[in-house]
Parts: C-alpha cells; sequence; structure tokens
C-alpha cells in the first residue's frame, strides 16, 4: 500500500468496559477463539503500518500478556487513568513525530471492522488532504453512539456525544464509530486543547473535530458500506451478536474456498482453522483452536474436533477428537472419544463407542467397537475385538501396550500393561493378559468350557419350584 511508510496506527483499549462486568478486560474476550483484539490487530497489520500503538489500563498486565506472546511488534503504551479518548490518545503524543503523516485510530472493541475499509478511510484523508476523515454508520437506533453533526451543505461540523446532545441531534442517525485518520500535525496541535467540560467530565477526542473545523479545516466522513462492520461491543449480548456475525463471515470463507457446509446455523469454525477443498462439514459441528483438515473429508453431523490435524479423506461421524493426528482415509465414529497424543496411519478405523488415548495405530489397523486403548502402539494390519481393553492403569502408575504389525486380538480381551504382543501373534477372545506373546503365537487365556447335559432344564424347573413355593 503506497501510504503505508506514512502511517501508524493507534488502537484505544484502556476502557474498562464496565457493561461487560467482567474481571477480564473487554479486549480480551474472545469471540470465534480469539481475544476481540486478535481481530483488530489483524486487519492493522495487513495495512503493513509503520507503527501500532496499543493504549491500555485496565488490567493491562493480562494484555500485555497476551501481547507479548501474540503480537510482540505492537507497542503498548499505559493509560493509568481512563479520564476519555482523548486522553487516551495523549499518551503516544511524545511518539507523533516517528509516525508518518497518517494517524489511524482504532477502537479495540469493534472487531469486524477490515483492512479492506482502513484502506479506504486513509485513502479518503490522504488523496484529499483533509485533516481527519471520520469512519461512520447509519444505523437505525443511534441511541449511545457520538451523533455527525453536519450543516446544509453535508460538511462536518463537530461529533455530539449521546450524553451532551439536544434533543434534535438525538434523531441523527449518522453515528461517530470512534474510526479516525487523523493528519498528524494537526491532531498534534490540538491534542492538548482537549478540555473536560462535557456531562461526563472527560476528554473527548470527538471534540477535536470542533476545534479543527474552527480552524478551517477539513473533515469527511467515510460511510461504511456494512453498517455492522463498524459495530462496536459493550454487552455481553452485543458480544454473541458480534461473535455470530464473525461466525457467518468465517463459514462463508470457507465456502467460497470450495467447502460445503450443510447447515452454516449450526456449525461454529474458529477462525484458526484450516480446511481444503471438497470437505464436507455437516450439521452441528465445531472446528476449534490449531485445526487442519484435508481435501475430500466427510466431517459430521455433531463432530468436535479441536486442535488436530486430519488427513485426506476420512470420515468423522458424531465423535469429539482433541490434539490428535489423524491420517488420511481413516474411518471414526460414530461415538469415538479421541484424546491428546493419539496418531493414526492411513487406512485406519476407529469405530463405534471407542476411546483412545496417546496411542499410535499404523495403516489399516481397526479398532471397530466399544475398545479402550490407551498408552498403545498399534502395528500395521491389527484387528482388535470388540470391547476389548488395555489396561494401561494400576491405580499408580501408567503403562503402555504394545502390539506389533499383523496381530489379531479377539473380543473381550484385556491387555494388561506393560505387555507386548509379538508379530502375527493371535489372542483368543475372552483373555487376561498379563505376560508378553511371542510373535506368531496362539494366546488363550481362559477356563476349560464345560456343558452340563440337560443344565438348562434342570435349573429351570428349579427355578419355577423356588417361586411356587
Ligand atoms: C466513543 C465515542 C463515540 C462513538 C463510540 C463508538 C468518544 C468521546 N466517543 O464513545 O462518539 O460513537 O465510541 O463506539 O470518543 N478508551 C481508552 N481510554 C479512555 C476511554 C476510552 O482507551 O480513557 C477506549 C475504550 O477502551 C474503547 C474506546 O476507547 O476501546 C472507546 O471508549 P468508550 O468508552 O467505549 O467510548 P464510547 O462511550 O462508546
Ligand atoms: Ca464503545
Amino acid at each position: 500500500m503506497d501510504f503505508s511508510k506514512d502511517l501508524s496506527i493507534i488502537i484505544l483499549a484502556a476502557g474498562k468496559g464496565k457493561r461487560m462486568k467482567s474481571e477480564t478486560p473487554k479486549v480480551l474476550h474472545r469471540i470465534c477463539g480469539q481475544p476481540l483484539i486478535y481481530y483488530i490487530l489483524k486487519q492493522a497489520i495487513l495495512l503493513e503500518p509503520k507503527n501500532i500503538f496499543i493504549i491500555i489500563g485496565y488490567k493491562k498486565e493480562m494484555i500485555r500478556e497476551y501481547l507479548d506472546s501474540s503480537f510482540p511488534s505492537v507497542k503498548a503504551i499505559d493509560q493509568d487513568s481512563q479520564s476519555g479518548t482523548g486522553h487516551a490518545v495523549m499518551m503516544v503524543k511524545d511518539d507523533f513525530p516517528g509516525m508518518g503523516k497518517n494517524i489511524l485510530i482504532l477502537s479495540g472493541d469493534s472487531p469486524l471492522i477490515t483492512a479492506g475499509t482502513l484502506t479506504s478511510l486513509v485513502k479518503l484523508r490522504s488523496e484529499n488532504d483533509l485533516s481527519v476523515s471520520i469512519l461512520t454508520s447509519k444505523v437505525r437506533d443511534p441511541a449511545g453512539y457520538g451523533r455527525i453533526i453536519k450543516d446544509r451543505d453535508g460538511k462536518v461540523l463537530k461529533i455530539v456525544e449521546d450524553a451532551d446532545a439536544s434533543r434534535e441531534e438525538k434523531l441523527i442517525t449518522e453515528v461517530n464509530s470512534s474510526i479516525y485518520c487523523f493528519e498528524r500535525d494537526h491532531l498534534l496541535e490540538n491534542i492538548d486543547n482537549i478540555d473536560k467540560q462535557n456531562s461526563q467530565g472527560e476528554y473527548y477526542l470527538t471534540d477535536i473535530i470542533e476545534m479543527l473545523i474552527n480552524k478551517g479545516k477539513r473533515a469527511e466522513t467515510f460511510v461504511v458500506s456494512d453498517h455492522q462492520e463498524a459495530r462496536g461491543i459493550n454487552d455481553r449480548s452485543q458480544l454473541s451478536e458480534i461473535e455470530d456475525m464473525l461466525r457467518q463471515r468465517i463459514n462463508k470463507k470457507h465456502m467460497e474456498n470450495g467447502i460445503t457446509i450443510r447447515n452454516p446455523s449450526s456449525v461454529y469454525i474458529e477462525d484458526t482453522v484450516q480446511i481444503e477443498p471438497d470437505t464436507i462439514i455437516e450439521a452441528s459441528c465445531f472446528l476449534r483452536g490449531d485445526t487442519m483438515i484435508g481435501k475430500g473429508c466427510s466431517i459430521g453431523p455433531f463432530a468436535q474436533i479441536d486442535d488436530t490435524k486430519i488427513g485426506w479423506s476420512t470420515i468423522v461421524n458424531s465423535s469429539v477428537i482433541i490434539g490428535a493426528g489423524i491420517g488420511p482415509e481413516n474411518n471414526i465414529g460414530p461415538y469415538c472419544y479421541i484424546r491428546p497424543g493419539t496418531i493414526t496411519g492411513k487406512k485406519v478405523k476407529i469405530g463405534a463407542f471407542c476411546e483412545v488415548k496417546k496411542s499410535n495405530i499404523d495403516e489399516g489397523s481397526k479398532v471397530p467397537h466399544l475398545s479402550y486403548v490407551g498408552d498403545t502402539e498399534i502395528g500395521a494390519g491389527v484387528n482388535i475385538g470388540a470391547s476389548s481393553v488395555t489396561v494401561n492403569y494400576n491405580g499408580f502408575s501408567k503403562s503402555r501396550t504394545i502390539i506389533e504389525d499383523g496381530v489379531f486380538i479377539g473380543s473381550d480381551t484385556m491387555l494388561i500393561a506393560p505387555v507386548r504382543i509379538g508379530k502375527g501373534a493371535i489372542v483368543a477372545a475372552g483373555s487376561v493378559i498379563t505376560g508378553d506373546v511371542p510373535g506368531n503365537a496362539m494366546a488363550i487365556e481362559r477356563a476349560k468350557q464345560k456343558n452340563i447335559k440337560n443344565g438348562a432344564v434342570k435349573y429351570r424347573n428349579r427355578k419355577k419350584m423356588d417361586r411356587e413355593k
């Protein structure tokens, strides 16, 4: 962007956000998995500014910690008393000389704003050599917002805060978004002249507009085409409304990239999730965190997938998968619980009502029904019969089970770890295996069966007599 060398961004985020009624500062409340400030910073960075400053105050240590880990290049500046938006901007006054001509001011609580809109706002100012361009929106209910006061010719005169507006001014529906692009020197020359003579006793940044106009400078508004984009969050119900819009925006992006989403209003995909084309997301899915889904998969209905990588052409039906690596062409579910540290190879099947934890399952192996596999290495081409359990915990410590390639484990087998089942071995159904099984051996551990002749008849007769007593 041509103006980028001449642009710095200041994000106002020192306020407490009283109406959130929270111990967490407003900008750290999460929507679609990330704090509000993440979305604003992501868009701000796209403009490639010289600097990004963020003004922090309420619970500033929490914000600083987040920024240090996620956005280390952003400069956090303290505003110890939150005396208004004008006062917040004063905190970076000494840095103005190095900022460039364009100073873009953003509000920390408007996460839907896009880089495209911000670019238009900066262009409007710089191409027309304005003192300030103001991002505004036309809303049905302007209550609570600062109103844009214009003369008959549509020339901006000032901004009046809701709390200070007259009855006629309150009828104005063009409102201030708290996002502006200022010409640096004009901002610097006037910032110290803001006073607190208003109903809230705060230094209003908005007062600068009238000062500039009175000095013969020019201000214009840029009316955002989608008024939702400029919406701020003041309370929890707005938080959920904005999250819903963001969720729709994320789903739309995936659909544009070639993903089918069957019932988008029931699908929640966090901003960090990546999905490759021709994957189908069925209804009621939650895809979160550092999740990547390959091409041609079928996910859901009813899947919860967190921090998991999934290969191509895999089916996941009605299952919960957390912190796993699922290979290509797997068939998972319905009703699986796959826990952290699980890695599967190609063409693995994990079927109904199975739980798998911290285990590797190699190519072509199957755990089809009602089993628990934990702390286990399963080789390739292994079949685990229904209701089998790797008994990994003795009440004090965990141990590993090793099942080598080509092993067949009969149904209802308990493998008491630590234990190793050698390559090609067979374990007969119903066995409780406490010792290693050599390769190609057959292990049977169960009492010998005895059949009592007519025993069933005798049993029924005895029961009948008991009842008649
Ligand atoms: C502000 C605008 C209003 C606009 C509205 C849009 C002013 C005086 N009013 O009002 O015209 O319609 O935003 O949402 O600017 N902040 C600080 N330090 C402070 C005070 C606020 O950093 O001392 C930050 C807040 O954390 C917030 C932003 O500035 O991110 C806006 O402050 P807020 O108190 O929400 O202003 P509004 O009353 O909503
Ligand atoms: Ca606000």
